[in-house]
């Protein structure tokens, strides 16, 4: 019976954080997962920027810039910022299909500043 109602719980607040979560958050996410990597290790982006990064994570990578273009950003337009994902979607693509010059592609397009001064809130 114990058993039973801490199951219980469990699914309760898994339906409670999946109904609370911004959709805001799925950016900051993936930033602090994909962007931005702990002290010492490389971001995923550096890793695809280098052409070292594994298949799975590239197609890690390619489902987030997904994920966030279908997100809203705090600030700027959406039209501009689903064609900035895209291009970051296109970039992954071309990664994945080893084309000539998708590096290049890959990091013109992973621009953090340029990103972040239009849709970045302070
Ligand atoms: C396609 C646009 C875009 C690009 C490119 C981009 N970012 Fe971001 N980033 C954002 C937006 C939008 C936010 C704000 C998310 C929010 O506050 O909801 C953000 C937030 C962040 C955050 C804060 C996360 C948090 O909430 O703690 C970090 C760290 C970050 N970005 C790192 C990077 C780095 C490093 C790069 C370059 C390698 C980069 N980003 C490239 C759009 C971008």
């Amino acid at each position: 019976m114990i058993r039973k109602l801490s199951l219980l719980t469990c699914a309760a607040m898994a339906v409670f954080s999946l109904s609370t979560a911004q959709a805001e958050d799925v950016i900051s996410d993936f930033m602090k997962a994909h962007h931005k990597a702990p002290e010492g290790t490389d971001p995923t982006c550096k890793k695809a920027a280098n052409g070292a990064a594994s298949d799975a994570e590239l197609a890690e990578l390619l489902k987030g810039y997904q994920a966030i273009c279908a997100a809203t950003p705090p600030k700027g337009e959406k039209d501009a910022w689903v064609k900035k994902c895209q291009e970051l979607v296109a970039a992954v693509k071309g990664l994945q299909e080893k084309k000539e010059g998708a590096a290049d592609a890959y990091k013109k397009a992973v621009n953090c500043k340029g990103c972040h001064s239009e849709f970045k809130a302070d």
